[in-house]
């Protein structure tokens, strides 16, 4: 019998349960209905240190610091899909979030240093929430994520912008976006290829 497909998803909000990781726990939700095996990582937990910019990765593919960013790593290389869920802070995510996805320049370097071969590619999905207090938007949240997804060859097949809620309630009263990411959950793991 074949395997159920791995979805890892990203929790990128120093704070714990709030607006978006319930919309990312619905999406897991999906997700697991159509079949997947789910795995939540709540960055915050694990106490990251950020990438010191030394460049060791450049020469071993591997990075110098030992934490639990091992457990990222071993997720990323595991799974047949990625999922991040994050809030807004200051128009970009959060620095816990940027700390872990700083801290994939080795798969950079794998194939940009070292001449490695691309990851394969699977599919992604990048759900985002802003309180809606400032003019600045998703933009600057979605460009890093896209960034970090092209180096683990992640495919972007499903993004959800929610804008307003503030207070780790306010998602409560926004079921149509907790469906909503549940049937982006489902879609993802439609979009694992077959005999992944
Ligand atoms: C430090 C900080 C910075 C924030 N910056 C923004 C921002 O630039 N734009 C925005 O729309 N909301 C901003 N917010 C509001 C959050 O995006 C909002 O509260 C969101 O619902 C938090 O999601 P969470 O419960 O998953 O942490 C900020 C909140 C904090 C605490």
């Amino acid at each position: 019998m074949a395997r159920s497909p791995l979805v890892v998803g990203l929790a990128g909000s120093p704070r714990r349960h709030g607006n978006s990781e319930q919309l990312l726990d619905a999406f897991l939700e999906g997700a697991r209905g159509a079949g997947a095996e789910v795995r939540k990582i709540p960055v915050v937990e694990l106490g990251l240190t950020p990438c010191r910019g030394c460049n060791a990765c450049s020469s071993t593919g591997e990075c110098v610091l030992r934490d639990r960013m091992s457990e990222i790593y071993g997720a990323l290389d595991a799974a047949d899909a990625v999922v991040v869920g994050s809030p807004v802070f200051f128009a970009t995510v959060p620095g816990v979030l940027k700390v872990a996805y700083d801290r994939c320049q080795p798969y950079w370097a794998r194939t940009h240093v070292l001449g490695l071969p691309k990851p394969t590619r699977r599919p992604g999905a990048l759900l985002l929430v802003r309180g809606g207090g400032d003019p600045y938007g998703f933009r600057s949240a979605v460009e890093p994520t896209k960034s970090v997804f092209a180096v683990l060859g992640l495919d972007m097949v499903g993004l959800l912008k929610v804008a307003g809620p503030d207070s780790p309630s306010d998602m409560g009263r926004r079921p149509e976006e907790s469906e909503h990411a549940r049937e982006l959950g489902a879609a993802l793991v439609e979009a694992v290829p077959e005999g992944a």
